[in-house]
């Protein structure tokens, strides 16, 4: 037998830069951020509801590089493209901006500047990566979950064949520019969906931050800008924290701990056919499993209080009907979630649950009547259960 065998290591940078106005006429930041010895293209590309909500917005963008080139230019005026879950569900948008880099000749050492949700942001990072083997992505996320969690990770990812994020590669940004002024048009639904994967974080990795967001729940009910900066900061925080200190940052193992709550999250978000946002989905998924870690005598029941209160507290409805859907055999539907989310990564499956509040424990076995339990204590808890507007 030959073998030949090297080690590769790579390090990347991975930077979040928090700012406001960032295509404000002289704010140098992007300019900075984008600078290269050799004259550099880019292509914007700007999630539609964002555009109409900020009409200035791509006029802005468009004079905010002008003086920039030939160092950096605009191949075109930015891309508006849409945004939402729905643009996960089909690769035409992938398509759509691979014909775009295609046709304005971008090469690795261009830029995919991306400015939306983070569906958007999802799908414009996989064509980011994907075309030539990866441009170089900035990602300006538009909304609170993007800003705190999903827009300054490394993945992307679309959805295919009925489950969330089957595609998508590791690619960590060039750099993510959290512009706290673009959150000002988001509507109250979509603010709230971001706080919870704050509390999703401090739940699993930091009391204290915990308990910091009880004290601010009535501020951060009321979008109180300065709290919401500040959640948005920590969590983000939290979440380099673990990629770059966790030891398994493109996730080979069978663990992924920053995914408390989202087995049943991801299920809930298909079976209602994305009726239900992701934030909305991973707040009922925490709940559940808070119930079960208790049920399991894992988690002190006033710990487990102190979390569906605090959930309950910023707006989210613990309950959804789609918990207790079932198929002719009368098998509850949420189950699948557990395997479909251990074929995600392969391997044994390991859901992280708690011990205590700020610390998560990982189990590799969740009793399926012990679930449909604590399903049944939340609709008890949700008596007046009214589905969301659709909108
Ligand atoms: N890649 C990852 O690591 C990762 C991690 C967690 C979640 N995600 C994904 O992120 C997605 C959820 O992202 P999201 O919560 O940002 O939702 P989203 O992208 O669907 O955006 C929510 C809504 O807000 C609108 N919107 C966005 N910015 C706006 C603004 N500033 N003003 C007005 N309207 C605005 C959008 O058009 C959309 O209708 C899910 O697909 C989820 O799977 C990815
Ligand atoms: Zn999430």
């Amino acid at each position: 037998m030959l073998l030949l065998q090297r080690s590769i290591q790579v390090t990347w940078p991975l930077r979040v830069f928090f700012t406001e106005d960032v295509f404000a006429a002289g704010h140098p930041l992007l300019r900075e951020v984008l600078t290269d010895p050799a004259p550099r293209q880019l292509l914007v590309v700007l999630e539609d509801t964002l555009a109409l909500a900020q009409p200035q917005l791509a006029e802005m963008v468009v004079a905010y590089f002008a003086p920039c080139a030939p160092a950096l230019r605009l191949c075109r005026p930015p891309l508006l493209v849409a945004g939402g879950e729905a643009v996960k569900n089909s690769q035409s948008i992938v398509n759509d901006l691979l014909a775009h880099i295609h046709r304005h000749q971008l090469d690795r050492h261009s830029y995919l500047v991306a400015i939306g949700g983070g569906a958007l942001l999802d799908v414009a990072g996989f064509a980011a990566a994907t075309a030539h083997r990866g441009l170089r992505h900035v990602r300006l996320p538009s909304t609170t979950l993007s800003q705190a969690d999903s827009g300054v990770g490394v993945k992307n990812g679309l959805n295919a064949f009925g489950q969330k994020n089957f595609i998508g590669t590791f690619a960590p940004p060039f750099a993510v520019i959290n512009d706290f002024n673009l959150l000002r048009t988001l509507p109250p639904r979509e603010q709230r969906a971001g706080f919870v994967e704050a509390v999703k974080v401090a739940c699993i990795r930091d009391a204290a931050f915990f308990a910091e967001l009880e004290a601010t729940a009535d501020r951060l009910g009321a979008f109180e800008p300065a709290t919401v900066r500040r959640l948005i900061h920590r969590c983000a925080e939290l979440h380099l924290d673990h990629i770059a200190t966790g030891g398994d940052p493109f996730e080979t193992g069978s663990a992924r701990p920053l995914d408390f709550g989202h087995w049943a999250a991801h299920k809930l978000e298909q079976l209602s056919r994305f009726r239900i946002r992701h934030g909305e989905a991973v707040a009922i998924g925490i709940a559940l499993d808070v119930l079960y870690a208790r049920r399991i005598g894992w988690l002190a029941a006033p710990a487990a209080d102190r979390i569906l209160r605090l959930l309950e507290r910023l707006g989210f409805t613990l309950f959804a009907p789609e918990l207790l859907q079932d198929d002719a055999t009368g098998h509850h539907q949420i189950l699948d979630g557990l395997e479909e989310f251990r074929q995600h990564l392969g391997g044994e499956l390991t859901v992280t649950l708690l011990r205590a509040i700020g610390q998560g424990a990982e189990t590799h076995a969740m009793d399926p009547a012990l679930v449909l339990a604590a399903v049944a204590e939340l609709q008890q808890r949700t008596p007046a259960y009214e589905p969301p507007d659709r909108d």
